[in-house]
């Protein structure tokens, strides 16, 4: 009933998976030794109709993935069109088989030019930014319907200028803050433009959301109110007006004053079907389409990503129940992937790769997410 024309699929992100990208600033980190190289990564530049295959096979009909801006525009203001028609063969390598294609246009990767100019910090890095989304919607527009500006502002933001894990390495709250309203300049300016080009297309963000909770103290109360105003809705009010849908990305639960028992990733991370529900019910509020663009876990061993999309994707349904009007799920990931500070360790693939030979193994959990695509489409 609710799920006819539902997108069902996977994501990645381009330095996260197609490997030989070295103008960018992960991939100059990873060459002083502070953070770790993707490489050659999961090969998806050589390997990726082999994955859509696969994708198919698993019964997906969409699938997100993301440009690499440092291999569109190699220098600033000079576009590669080799590389854009790439990227266009990709769009409609998913096309032929039948999966649509929602496009990352950037996943926190910057070009080398950009980063050793300040990036975000530039004064004029919203127009920069715009200029590089015009020129992807330019060639891709055609073919591609779905846009996401911005892969998660705030992780974004505060994995790089707050916390010192990503590039720039940099703390500064003062830059956190600088950052975030230039993200927020930069994706008005973008959707303004893609609009005005195709205004039949469909854009928004991917937003980092969490499911922020406490225990009964007021004091973490409070902060668990401020936290979900800060985190999951500040920066989505921001661009209430310049957004198609709301794009969520569901990983993380937070409770202030307490921890509830919960079964953990490889990574340590908590597995909290609950909060998909509550996230989801969190922007309903937004009255758009809704899309869930990453939701996922590192397991190795794939003992538990089975139950983790089975348990997820009846909270999804509750959300749609209660009246979110979720249009899609996008598993991450659809192969393993270079996971950024921590390399090639942790497994979110629904197909396993084997680094060394690049081949690809079909996860059986990854035939259990074919088996409820199946049953709720
Ligand atoms: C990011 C992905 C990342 C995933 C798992 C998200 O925050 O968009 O690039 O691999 O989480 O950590």
């Amino acid at each position: 009933m609710l799920y006819k024309d539902f997108f069902w699929g996977a994501a990645t992100s381009a330095y996260q998976v197609e490997g030989g990208v070295e103008a960018n600033d992960w991939a100059a980190a990873g060459r002083t030794g502070l953070l770790p190289l993707a490489g050659r990564a999961a090969d998806h530049r050589s390997f990726f109709q082999h994955d859509f295959d696969i994708a198919r096979e698993l019964g997906h009909n969409a699938h997100r993935f993301s440009i690499e801006w440092s291999l569109v525009e190699p220098e600033e203001g000079r576009f590669d069109e080799k590389e854009l028609e790439r990227y266009l063969t990709v769009a409609k390598a998913l096309k032929e088989r039948g999966i649509e294609p929602f496009v990352t246009i950037w996943h926190f990767t910057l070009p080398l030019w950009f980063s050793k100019t300040g990036g975000f910090k530039r004064k004029d890095s919203a127009e920069v930014f715009c200029r590089y989304a015009r020129k992807v919607v330019s060639v891709l527009g055609g073919e591609v319907k779905f846009f996401i500006t911005i892969n998660e502002p705030l992780v974004f933001a505060s994995n790089g200028f707050l916390k010192g894990k990503w590039p720039p390495l940099e703390k500064s709250f003062l830059n956190f803050f600088k950052i975030l309203s230039r993200l927020e300049e930069a994706h008005k300016l973008a959707f303004t433009a893609i609009k005005g080009m195709f205004p039949e297309a469909q854009v928004g963000i991917a937003k980092n959301n969490i499911d922020f909770e406490s225990n009964a103290n007021p004091l973490n109360f409070l902060k668990t109110i401020f936290l979900r105003w800060f985190w999951n809705r500040r920066f989505l009010d921001k661009i209430f007006d310049y957004q198609d849908f709301v794009g969520i990305n569901y990983y993380f639960y937070r409770k202030s004053g307490g921890k509830e028992k919960c079964e953990t990733s490889d990574m340590g991370w908590a597995i909290h079907p609950k909060g998909l529900y509550s996230v989801l019910r969190e922007v309903k509020f937004y009255q758009k389409p809704v899309y869930v663009f990453e939701n996922g876990l590192a397991d190795k061993a794939d003992v538990k990503r089975a139950e983790f999309l089975r348990t997820h994707i009846e909270e999804l349904k509750r959300a749609m129940e209660d009246g979110v009007s979720v249009r899609g799920y996008f598993h991450w990931s659809l192969i393993d992937n270079f996971e950024w500070d921590e390399g090639f360790g942790p497994r979110f693939g629904l197909v396993e790769v084997n680094y060394k030979t690049m081949e690809r193994k079909i996860r059986p959990s990854a035939l259990v997410y074919k088996k409820l695509i199946q049953e709720n489409s």
